[in-house]
């Protein structure tokens, strides 16, 4: 049952919709008289990524990658790897990267670089979610949603063991949900995640 391994609800579904009305108009206006090109990152950014593209009043087109360094553990294995790439070119285009979190910044390293490679006409990037006090690589992000704390979160997207992207709020997971996971993975380097 989902309620019991849910500890806090931190953004609610109203604030997180708002936010993205918002967010949505402030593309909107930098990208005017342009069409824009979404990369949303699957699978976390799959329900952020649907809602901003309708928050934002430009032509526009939505192109999907997978990544994982994740996996089902709470702790990454510091691997990106590209599950599934891009299905068109980016070359010249204006390119926004839609992501669920920014945590260690190791995955957006890597999805930069490979974007970069590709030479679009300029590259920016876009996450709900911005868990700062973890952050490993620095790059910048032009657009945040929201800055979280250093907890274990889900929903709307972000997953533990591929559950609860479906909430439509933000929340916390009890520690106790992934106890069993940090005790068995003690002794690697920790990345939590949500
Ligand atoms: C999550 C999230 C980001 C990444 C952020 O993906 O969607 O892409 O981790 O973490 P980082 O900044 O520490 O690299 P995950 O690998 O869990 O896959 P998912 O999107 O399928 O949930």
């Amino acid at each position: 049952m989902w309620r019991e391994a849910i500890q806090q609800i931190l953004i609610p579904e109203a604030e997180l919709q708002r936010r993205i009305r918002s967010l949505g108009r402030a593309i909107t206006a930098d990208y005017a008289g342009k069409e824009l090109v979404f990369v949303s990152v699957l699978r976390g950014a799959i329900m952020f990524s649907a809602d901003l593209a309708r928050a934002v009043d430009l032509p526009l087109t939505i192109d999907c990658i997978t990544l994982s360094s994740y996996g089902d553990r709470h702790v990454s294995s510091g691997r990106v790897h590209v599950l599934k790439d891009l299905a068109d070119s980016v070359a010249d285009k204006h390119v926004l990267i839609v992501e669920d979190i920014v945590d260690t910044g190791i995955t957006l390293q890597h999805l930069w670089q490979h974007l970069m490679a590709h030479r679009p006409a300029d590259l920016h990037v876009c996450t709900l979610l911005d868990k700062r006090v973890r952050r490993q690589v620095e790059l910048p992000i032009r657009y945040v949603g929201f800055e979280v704390p250093d907890a274990f979160v889900v929903g709307y997207g972000l997953d533990y063991r591929q559950r609860y992207r479906n909430l439509p709020f933000i929340a916390s997971l009890r520690p106790e949900v992934f106890a069993e996971d940090s005790r068995q993975l003690s002794g690697c380097p920790a990345r939590e995640h949500g």
